[in-house]
């Protein structure tokens, strides 16, 4: 249904699941209802590298030929980001410079790894505090404001043809954290930094609204900025008041709800849930996301069909 409107929908990958034989029903879902695939945890620094230069690849190239021999697109998740990071970036003491030279060869080895073969970069995550301004991290610390930048172009330098994303957390609707965002992008975009697009992760809760939030508005403000714009991670929490059925059927409308937003959009062109199994999530306990342990659909994977 998504496909046939031009629109991705896509899941988070735990190769662990992937490749358990116990779980065949993991690789079959992920095939059959999804078009755009991105490692949960896969492509991280900390993943890829413990030491300086030295890169293993064989999870995620599992997963670029999962998604290759079923026709599904990649996204990349994520180049810069102050979590998971290996030790001797997150501990160590860098100048500018000497910092710059890290950021680049690690967009050069792990972009470049993968060049011509994932569609959509996180180039930088989650670089904006929840207080205001730009958050404390390694890169901040030894670069100062202008390291985003520089992680930009060294992605585009990197892999020409990847669209290149900012992505962030708590910015969904209308807010102090996505005016601040849109500030940021406005000002990059300004300046010619090579930026394509911008995610909204997207982990809410059963009791949030996508419209008391604006949520509509804020994407399409992004997309009048000329960017494309993704929702990347989303997942909503079971939580509040009622019978389970209730919290079941109001998270489904979450999810519905959420993908009506960005398809009012133009500019807006994938929807990415941060996994499809309440057995493989990293909230697991609150059940976020639209498949039961068992595989079973529930009423959120309803809903999504129903607002396709
Ligand atoms: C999470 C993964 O889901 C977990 O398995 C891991 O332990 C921590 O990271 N924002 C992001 C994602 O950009 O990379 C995070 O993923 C969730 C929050």
């Amino acid at each position: 249904l998504a496909e046939r409107q031009g629109l991705l929908v896509g899941a988070a990958v735990d190769l662990a699941a992937l490749y358990d034989p116990l779980e065949p029903d993991y690789a079959r879902l992920l095939a059959r209802e999804f078009n755009l695939v991105v490692a949960e945890n896969a492509m991280k620094w900390a993943s890829l590298s413990n030491e300086r230069g030295q890169y293993s690849f064989t999870g995620a190239d599992a997963l670029v030929r999962f998604a290759r021999q079923h026709g599904q697109r990649l996204r990349g998740h994520t180049l810069i980001w102050h979590e998971q990071l290996p030790a001797w970036v997150r501990g160590g003491t860098f100048s500018r410079e000497a910092m710059l030279a890290v950021m680049q060869e690690h967009i050069q080895a792990v972009a470049g790894h993968f060049r011509g073969q994932v569609a959509y970069w996180d180039v930088v995550n989650e670089a904006v505090s929840d207080r205001g301004g730009l958050r404390e991290t390694p890169f901040l610390r030894a670069v100062g404001p202008d390291y985003l930048e520089h992680a930009f172009r060294f992605a585009r330098a990197a892999d020409p043809q990847a669209k290149l994303f900012y992505n962030d957390y708590g910015a969904d609707g209308m807010g102090a954290k996505s005016d601040e965002i849109y500030a940021l992008l406005k000002a990059l975009k300004a300046k010619g930094v090579p930026i394509d697009g911008v995610g909204f992760q997207a982990h809410l809760d059963s009791t949030f609204s996508p419209q008391q939030a604006r949520m509509r508005e804020n994407l399409q403000r992004f997309a009048d900025l000329g960017l494309e714009v993704h929702i990347t991670e989303l997942d909503v929490q079971l939580k509040g008041a009622g019978s389970r059925e209730e919290r079941l059927e109001a998270q489904a409308r979450v999810y519905a709800e959420v993908l009506a937003a960005c398809r009012a959009v133009r500019g807006c062109t994938a929807v990415t849930l941060w996994g499809f199994t309440d057995a493989h999530s990293w909230r697991a306990a609150a059940e976020p996301l639209i498949f039961d342990p068992l595989y079973r659909p529930k009423p959120a994977y309803e809903a999504l069909l129903r607002a396709l």
